[in-house]
């Protein structure tokens, strides 16, 4: 393992190379490899350079500035200068934008938390809620994150304010608001706690399976990947707990991924983190229908990890001063690793989807995803062709080694 992040960290450096996160993840068929950012840092020009990179990142998540609070923080009065700042920072950047999120039982101003509702009165809040905000980045959202942890880790529903006024039938109600706003955006569930087998994720796909009973349009679900070095779990179970999803006939991402550790850090625990960012990706790629990872910030200076964690830290693929990190080799070791692009001796290039078009509000076509296609190597006009490189060297270097 330590020789294959070592090949992918000499290929990143090599002269010809352009593979990043991103140019990395589409040659492997995913759409995107995005990050989650906030306001915080728009004057760090060093970060900035790096968020701008769509080499490095296709797709980005406002952190906080789409939360209920932020946005609607007095009933009826709706404030979306924060939100409307990472949008426009999506669209000069030419990046997808994941909107997250409508409803979650965190960040919630005190109107809704310590309101007097009725079920009528509190779905009517939460209808008007989502109306407006879904409204307001109609076209500019490439995917919404409309129910956010509505699930305690026994699978049981988290008793927010929507579960004990509402019931569970406020999940519906969101995914209808949202769906009726735009009918055009996806629409996810996304929690933690649902990346491997378990009682929650059975719960997670029971809401899946309940929605599209009831004709509900979800298009997708998220995970959040919060992961600890060590207890990540492994490739092959991130696959088959994926496969579970998409097999009730919704796409999947890895929408917050991030992997702590308690310090000090150690040789071991960083060897293990690279393992794990590696395991991850990989995962996503090699799932039929996981159409891309962002990770929850790519710097330490702005993860929320230590704050949250405290003890804890290190989460992310960048150290604080944005130079990337052994964990940053391994994520992109992942993407190579799966992706099972190949080539064998007629030259052909075998990849792993057929590209298809998506349009983001900026209006630009991205190349995205499904099944597998056999194109020849040159010309190959559809293909991300620096990005292909690395992908089609460590190939060689692999099958030369085994
Ligand atoms: C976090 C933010 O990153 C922090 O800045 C904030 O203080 C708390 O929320 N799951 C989610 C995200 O869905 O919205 C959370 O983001 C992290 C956990």
């Amino acid at each position: 393992m330590k020789l294959q992040i070592l090949l992918v960290k000499s290929c990143f450096l090599l002269p010809f190379s352009t593979a990043q996160l991103h140019d990395a993840a589409k040659s492997a068929g995913l759409q995107y490899y995005g990050t989650e950012t906030e306001s915080v840092s728009f004057a760090d020009q060093a970060y900035q350079a790096v968020l701008k990179n769509t080499s490095e990142f296709g797709q980005i998540t406002p952190g906080n500035s789409m939360k209920w609070d932020s946005i609607e923080p007095q009933p009826g009065k709706f404030s979306f200068t924060g939100g409307d700042a990472i949008a426009a920072l999506a669209k000069v950047n030419n990046q997808l934008l994941r909107c997250h999120t409508l409803v979650w039982h965190q960040q919630l101003p005190l109107w809704v938390t310590n309101g007097t509702w009725t079920a009528e009165s509190l779905t009517s809040a939460l209808q008007n809620h989502i109306t407006n905000e879904v409204n307001h980045y109609k076209g500019q959202c490439f995917a919404w994150d409309v129910v956010n942890e509505a699930l305690n880790d026994n699978g049981t529903f988290r008793n927010s304010v929507f579960f004990r006024v509402i019931g569970q039938d406020y999940i519906k109600i969101a995914f209808e608001a949202a769906a009726a706003a735009d009918p055009d955006v996806k629409l996810y569930y996304n929690d933690f706690g649902t990346e491997f087998p378990g009682a929650k994720s059975n719960a997670a796909q029971a809401i899946v399976k309940s929605l599209k009973a009831a004709g509900v349009k979800i298009d997708g679900v998220g995970f959040q990947a919060h992961f600890i070095v060590g207890g990540t779990p492994s490739k092959a179970t991130q696959i088959a707990n994926m496969g579970a999803f998409t097999a009730l006939g919704v796409e999947v991402a890895i929408t917050e991924l991030d992997i702590r550790m308690t310090l000090p850090s150690t040789d071991a625990l960083v060897t293990q983190q690279t393992k794990d960012y590696q395991s991850t990706s990989a995962a996503c790629v090699a799932t039929k229908g996981c159409v891309g990872i962002t990770v929850w910030d790519f710097d330490d200076k702005y993860s929320w990890i230590p704050s949250t964690f405290p003890g804890t830290g290190d989460g992310t693929m960048f150290d604080g001063s944005v130079t990337r990190k052994e964990a940053y080799f391994g994520a992109l070791s992942g993407l190579v690793e799966s992706s099972g692009n190949s080539t064998n001796s007629t030259g052909e290039t075998f990849v792993k989807s057929t590209p298809t078009s998506y349009t983001p509000s900026t209006g630009t076509n991205t190349t995205v995803a499904p099944p597998t296609l056999r194109v020849p190597t040159s010309p190959a006009s559809s293909l991300n062709l620096p990005g292909l490189i690395p992908v089609l060297f460590l190939s060689l270097v692999f099958a030369t080694l085994l």
